[in-house]
């Protein structure tokens, strides 16, 4: 009787409204959550949903909660998919659709729908919060039903029903921005080979226009998690907005990849994220100081499967929520500041230091130290550590 759908304001959503109607006879309820697309977006929505045939619009500021509780953890976490992936979009997609649940409880839903195609990522992150917070929830899927094949048709079909088509200037790219990054997929760059064109970037600036003088940044962190830079206490996410102005102004955080998408196909995609590369490298270097060997291992072994958990939708999984338990307790020691030299394009630390870093001077230094570190220790720890390849030479040798 009643869906929650998850609406933007675009061609697409809108032309979900009435096909809803039309096709399950039902109320339509649509949802917009706010996780920092860019100011402006979720203004006049409310009547343009109505316009479209929506009961209602609910809006939902989630910007803070967005950054706090799923971009920080994985950022403390480490996560990156493929290499490279920052994961922008992936973390999105569980809040909203866990604020979809919420919105769907709250006015007596009973079904959810989304706009994403049936060739996607997003399709499957969606679903699977419906699933994991609400399996009761019948979902609806238009892109995997419908027979509307592109923006014409998509036009007519709104033209045919009411809905108010304004003439916005039509992006060619499949684009996705929140507090975190942009993606640009579709059109020149479906063609792995082809450049991305330089009027396409949104959050960054071409490195060779960057600035020509450095800028130096200092980070600090608090338990494996950033809590303000140069001094300046912030909230996450007026922190992210800050570093991501600062970043985009020095060409940071430019991604250009192909990816293995979770339904099999691959897919290029290019992505910018200034302010979290900023904050990822400085995490990084932070840990170097604090964490030892064989942690920094772990938790990067681990990294590859929450990355991988994320990318997938799988947020809710009881597997992500204890990698966090386990992310927490390995970061309660990375405290400190980091200083980043951010200069066209790159991201270099310049300096690092942290009340618990395990680093001394006094063992490392080339200068004669402390007396804790006896380098006639060495000979004794080599020969035991070597042991098995002296073994294995003397085997080879006939020894
Ligand atoms: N390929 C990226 C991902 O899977 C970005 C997806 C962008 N989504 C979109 N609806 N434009 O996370
Ligand atoms: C979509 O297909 O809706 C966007 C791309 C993706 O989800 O991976």
């Amino acid at each position: 009787n009643k869906v929650v759908l998850a609406y933007s304001g675009g061609l697409d959503t809108s032309v979900i409204v009435p096909w809803l109607r039309e096709n399950y006879g039902c109320e339509v309820v649509c949802f917009t959550a706010d996780v920092g697309q860019g100011v402006g977006e979720t203004e006049g929505l409310e009547a343009k949903a109505k316009a479209s045939g929506a009961s209602e619009l609910v809006i939902a500021d989630l910007r803070e909660e967005f950054v706090r509780d799923y971009i920080f953890p994985c950022l403390r976490a480490g996560a990156v998919y493929e290499r490279k992936y920052l994961l922008g979009t992936s973390m999105a997609r569980p809040i909203i659709a866990k604020a979809m649940v919420d919105v769907a409880k709250a006015c007596g839903a009973d079904a959810v729908s989304h706009g994403c195609t049936g060739k996607g990522n997003d399709q499957v992150r969606f679903e699977l919060t419906f699933f994991a917070l609400n399996p009761k929830l019948a979902v609806v899927a238009p892109w995997r039903e419908w027979d509307i094949k592109g923006r014409e048709d998509a036009i007519e079909y709104a033209k045919k029903h009411n809905v108010p088509v304004v003439a916005t200037k039509k992006s060619i790219y499949s684009r996705d921005r929140n507090l975190w990054h942009i993606s640009h997929e579709g059109d020149i760059l479906e063609d792995p080979a082809n450049e991305p064109a330089k009027d396409m970037f949104v959050m960054s600036v071409d490195p060779e226009d960057a600035p020509d003088t450095p800028e130096y940044l200092t980070i600090q962190i608090e338990k494996g998690l950033p809590v303000g830079f140069n001094g300046k206490k912030l909230s996450p996410a007026t922190l992210l907005e800050e570093l991501n102005e600062i970043g985009g102004k020095h060409g940071i955080g430019r991604i250009d990849m192909v990816e293995n998408r979770l339904v099999g196909m691959k897919s290029r995609g290019v992505y910018e994220t200034p302010g979290g590369t900023i904050l990822t490298s400085a995490c990084r270097e932070l840990e170097a100081l604090t964490l030892d060997r064989e942690s920094m291992q772990m938790k990067d072994m681990l990294a590859l499967k929450y990355a991988e958990l994320v990318y997938a939708g799988r947020w809710f999984d009881p597997l992500r929520e204890s990698m966090d338990a386990f992310m927490e307790k390995m970061t309660e020691t990375t405290t400190g500041e980091v200083t980043l030299k951010l200069y066209k394009g790159s991201v270099n630390v310049a300096s690092r230091s942290s009340p618990n870093s395990l680093y001394r001077q006094d063992i490392s230094s080339f200068e004669e130290g402390s007396g804790i570190y006896d380098q006639a220790d060495a000979a004794g720890f080599i020969r035991l550590y070597g042991l098995p390849t002296r073994v294995r030479a003397m085997q080879q040798h006939g020894l």
